[in-house]
C-alpha cells in the first residue's frame, strides 16, 4: 500500500512515497537553506513563498523517482501542524487539492509523530514503550512512545529549541546558518571544560527544558571576551599566545556544546530509568549531533538501554516519515475531509 507524504512544516518542501509503512520508494526535499542564510535564521515569509514555488515540482519529482503514477497510490498524506502556519498551509492546500482530483482519502499528521516514527520505520526491532527524544531547529521534547501509536509527553522546552540555541550561538560567534553542524565541527578541537556555562533545569526533577539562558550565558561571554581582546578567532587556535585569558572560540563551542548535552542526556537518562524503558530514540536535525550519540550512547549502557538513531535523511524534515506514520494511522481508520486546515500549534497527544 503506497501513500504520498508531504510536509512543508518549516523550510523545507518534503515529499515522499512509501510503502506499507516502512519500505522507502522516494524521498524528495528542497531545502531553502540559501534563502534564509543571509538572514541568519529562517524568515517564515519567504519560506512559504518558496514552498510555493517548489510544491509541484517536488512532488511530481517524488512520484517519478518512486516509478508510480497517482493511480498506484492509496492515500496522500500531510503535516498539517506545528509548524510555522504560512508554510504548513501550502502543503495542506497541495494535498487536498490532489486528494479531491485523484479521489483518495486525506490523512492529516502531526509532524513530531513523523519525527517519532522515522525511528520506528528503520528500526524493525525497537522495542515498545521507549524514550524518544525529538531535537531539531524548532522542537525540543522527550515522549514516551507506546504500541498503538499512543504518547505520552514528559517534557518539552519552556523557550528556545536545541537547535535553535545552536543556530543562535553560531551567528554570535560570526559563523554561518544553520551553526548545529559548525558548532559542532569547531567543538572536536575545543576544551569542553574551559568555561563552565550553566545547565538550566538540569536538576529540575522533571522533563522539562530551557535553553535560552544558555545562549544569553554565551553571548555574554562572547561579548566580555571581544571586549577584553582575548577571543581567538576561528581557525587561529594555534597562534601563540602567553595569556591565560586568551579563549578560543573552539574552546567556546565546546563548552557550550557540553553544556546542552549534558542537559539533554541527564533528563533523557533519567526518564528510561523511571519509567523503565530499554531504548532511548534520537530524532530531529541535532540527533546528527556526534558529542550528544556518543554521550548518549555512554550514558544510556549504564542503565542497560539502547540508542537508537534514523540515517540523516530521516532525522531532518522529510516526507517519508510523514507517509511512514500516515500507513499505521490509516490502519487505525484516519481519513480527512478537504475541510482539514493547518494549525501553529498542536500536541501529539489530542491527535
Ligand atoms: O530537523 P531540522 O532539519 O529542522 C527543523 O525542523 O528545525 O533541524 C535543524 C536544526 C538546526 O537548528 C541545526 O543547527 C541543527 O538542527 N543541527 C545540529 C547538527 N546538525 C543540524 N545541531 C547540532 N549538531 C549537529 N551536528
Ligand atoms: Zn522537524
Amino acid at each position: 500500500m503506497k501513500i504520498l507524504g508531504i510536509d512543508t512544516s518549516c523550510d523545507e518542501t518534503a515529499a515522499a512515497v512509501v510503502a506499507d509503512g516502512r519500505e522507502i520508494l522516494s524521498n524528495v526535499v528542497a531545502s531553502q537553506i540559501d534563502v534564509h542564510q543571509e538572514y541568519g535564521g529562517i524568515v517564515p515569509e519567504l519560506a512559504s513563498r518558496k514552498h510555493i514555488e517548489a510544491i509541484n515540482y517536488i512532488v511530481r519529482r517524488s512520484l517519478a523517482e518512486a516509478d508510480v503514477t497517482f493511480q498506484d497510490l492509496e492515500a496522500i498524506a500531510v503535516t498539517n501542524r506545528p509548524g510555522l502556519i504560512g508554510a504548513l498551509l501550502v502543503g495542506v492546500a497541495a494535498a487536498k487539492s490532489l486528494a479531491y482530483c485523484h479521489n483518495l482519502p486525506l490523512l492529516s499528521i502531526n509532524h513530531i509523530e513523523g519525527h517519532i516514527y522515522a525511528n520506528v520505520m528503520v528500526h524493525d526491532m525497537l522495542p515498545f514503550p521507549h524514550i524518544c527524544l525529538t531535537v531539531s531547529g524548532g522542537h525540543t521534547l522527550l515522549v514516551e512512545v507506546h504500541e498503538g501509536w499512543q504518547y505520552k509527553v514528559l517534557g518539552s522546552t519552556q523557550d528556545d529549541a536545541a537547535g535553535e540555541v545552536y543556530d543562535k550561538v553560531a551567528k554570535y560567534l560570526g559563523l554561518g546558518f544553520p551553526g548545529g553542524k559548525i558548532i559542532d565541527d569547531l567543538a572536536q578541537k575545543g576544551d569542553p571544560l574551559r568555561i563552565k556555562f550553566p545547565r538550566p533545569m538540569r536538576d529540575s526533577g522533571d522533563y522539562q527544558f530551557s535553553f535560552s539562558g544558555i545562549k544569553t550565558s554565551v553571548r555574554y561571554f562572547v561579548e566580555k571576551a571581544q571586549r577584553a581582546g582575548v577571543l581567538i578567532k576561528n581557525g587561529q587556535k594555534d597562534v601563540e599566545n602567553t595569556n591565560p585569558d586568551m579563549v578560543t572560540i573552539e574552546d567556546i563551542a565546546a563548552s557550550f556544546q557540553a553544556a546542552v548535552v549534558d542537559i539533554l542526556v541527564y533528563k533523557s537518562l533519567h526518564a528510561a530509568k523511571s519509567t523503565g524503558a530499554s531504548a532511548i530514540t534520537l530524532t530531529g536535525g541535532v540527533a546528527a549531533n556526534s558529542e550528544l550519540r556518543a554521550s548518549l550512547k555512554t550514558a544510556a549502557a549504564e542503565v542497560g538501554a539502547e540508542v537508537y538513531y534514523p540515517p540523516m535523511s530521516l532525522c531532518t524534515d522529510n516526507g517519508a516519515m510523514i507517509a511512514g506514520i500516515a500507513y499505521q494511522k490509516y490502519q487505525q481508520g484516519l481519513r480527512d475531509g478537504l475541510s482539514l486546515n493547518a494549525a501553529a500549534n498542536g500536541s501529539i497527544v489530542d491527535v
